[in-house]
């Protein structure tokens, strides 16, 4: 993989910052993005620009197929067998909240479970903590085994009594650690409970396949995979999607509307009420046809290179707590770590001045750090486009960080 080619289609990775060239290793938080995805939104916004759906002129037509064509590639990109499955969002928090307050708050009852981790990000954990409030129904959570780092999954049987639906990531954001999934998603439908899946950090950087997966219901944004801002998935089966109720109200997603009531588009239009951010989808089209010219392996394969050359140099420095799986095979691409007697803002600070950007504090996962027993970690995540130099870039400013606080 020619990666300097890849970094040149960048132009934030040509940046500078603090006057050093600019290494970019916050990319949980969201990714670069290649001139082919800002040049596809500029295109729309100059050469056709209008509203889909609405027109029946020749501008709006192009615009309207362009997004139902993406509709298309998203649902082939994560192999899903209809298209129809694919929702487009605001992210994947509102994907999250579709589905508690859809599916969730509808369904859910009084001596119904849920079944998720304490290793959620924010807005899959606290969408079902309000489900719960509201309907009554328990929230349990799969224990946390702090020896290896990994959930324990033993009494998987038993904990699924009475779980009506079961909320876990594909990849955990505040330390790269990836739950056994699909042994998760077939425990949960032997008893009968169906499966959310956040794969906010999980379709960015490993390839999935839903349909293989057979998971219920699954989401992701845009943003961290090369794609624009303000725009997510939802991927759900057909039939929990015809049976829920819509989430939002408004324009393009009713049928027939009376003074007194109103009838429903068909999925998707049911979702996906307003005006959507359609230069978005368009950028997201690029970006998959990106993905998918780099390859999910290979993206991937490259992304576990840069993990194991940061944990080599983690090895052999002293002092470094590195989270998530003790076994690697178990790990993204996030190298989450905390230095013995600096605050990870501190060195996130330090870091910051040696043009080097990382994220650090509790990454949307209170609950996650309370059992790490930690306030906080600095937290590296990586994509294809980095190199071993800029991880090299990172622990000279470890070095600089011990050499001020040391
Ligand atoms: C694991 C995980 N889930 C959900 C989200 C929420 O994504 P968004 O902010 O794009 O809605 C994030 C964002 O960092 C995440 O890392």
């Amino acid at each position: 993989m020619n990666i300097e080619n890849y970094r040149k289609d960048f132009p934030l990775l040509a940046t500078r910052s603090h006057n050093k060239s600019f290494v970019y290793l916050d990319n949980a938080a969201t990714s670069a993005k290649p001139v082919q995805v800002i040049e596809a939104e500029r295109r729309y916004y100059e050469d056709f620009g209008v509203n889909i759906h609405r027109g029946l002129y020749e501008h709006s037509a192009k615009a309207t197929r362009l997004f139902q064509e993406t509709r298309e590639k998203v649902a082939r990109f994560i192999n899903a067998a209809d298209s129809r499955s694919i929702i487009f969002t605001h992210g994947s928090t509102e994907s999250s909240n579709l589905v508690a307050t859809s599916w969730g708050k509808v369904f859910l009852k009084a001596g119904d479970a849920v079944l998720t981790t304490e290793l959620e990000h924010h807005s899959t954990l606290v969408p079902w903590q309000n489900v719960c409030e509201k309907t009554g129904a328990k929230l349990k959570f799969i224990p946390y085994n702090k020896e290896t780092g990994e959930l324990d999954c033993s009494s998987l049987p038993d904990l699924l009594q009475n779980v009506k639906v079961v909320v876990i990531n594909g990849m955990t954001n505040a330390t790269g650690y990836m739950p056994p999934v699909t042994t998760i998603i077939e425990s949960a439908h032997e008893h009968g409970a169906l499966v959310v899946l956040d794969g906010a950090q999980w379709v960015s950087h490993k390839p999935v396949d839903v349909t293989q997966l057979d998971v219920d219901f699954m989401y992701f944004s845009a943003h961290k995979m090369l794609g624009p801002t303000g725009l997510g998935v939802l991927y759900a089966k057909l039939p929990l999607l015809d049976a829920m109720e819509p989430y939002m109200f408004g324009g393009d997603m009713i049928d027939q509307v009376w003074a007194d009531r109103s009838t429903w588009a068909k999925v998707p239009e049911k979702f996906e009420a307003g005006t959507p951010n359609i230069a978005g989808v368009l950028g997201f089209s690029a970006a998959i046809d990106y993905l998918e010219t780099v390859g999910m392996e290979h993206v991937s394969e490259q992304e576990a290179r840069l993990l194991a050359y940061a944990l080599n140099k983690a090895e052999k420095s002293t002092g470094i707590t590195v989270y998530g799986s003790l076994d690697r095979t178990k790990q993204g691409g996030i190298f989450s770590f905390n230095l013995e007697g600096i605050h990870s803002h501190d060195l996130g600070t330090i870091l910051d001045a040696c043009g080097v950007a990382i994220r650090t504090g509790f990454h949307c996962a209170m609950p996650y750090m309370n059992l790490l027993g930690v306030a906080g970690t600095a937290r590296a995540s990586f994509a294809f486009y980095n190199t071993l130099g800029d991880i090299d870039r990172l622990f000279e400013g470890i070095l600089q960080a011990r050499s001020v606080f040391g």
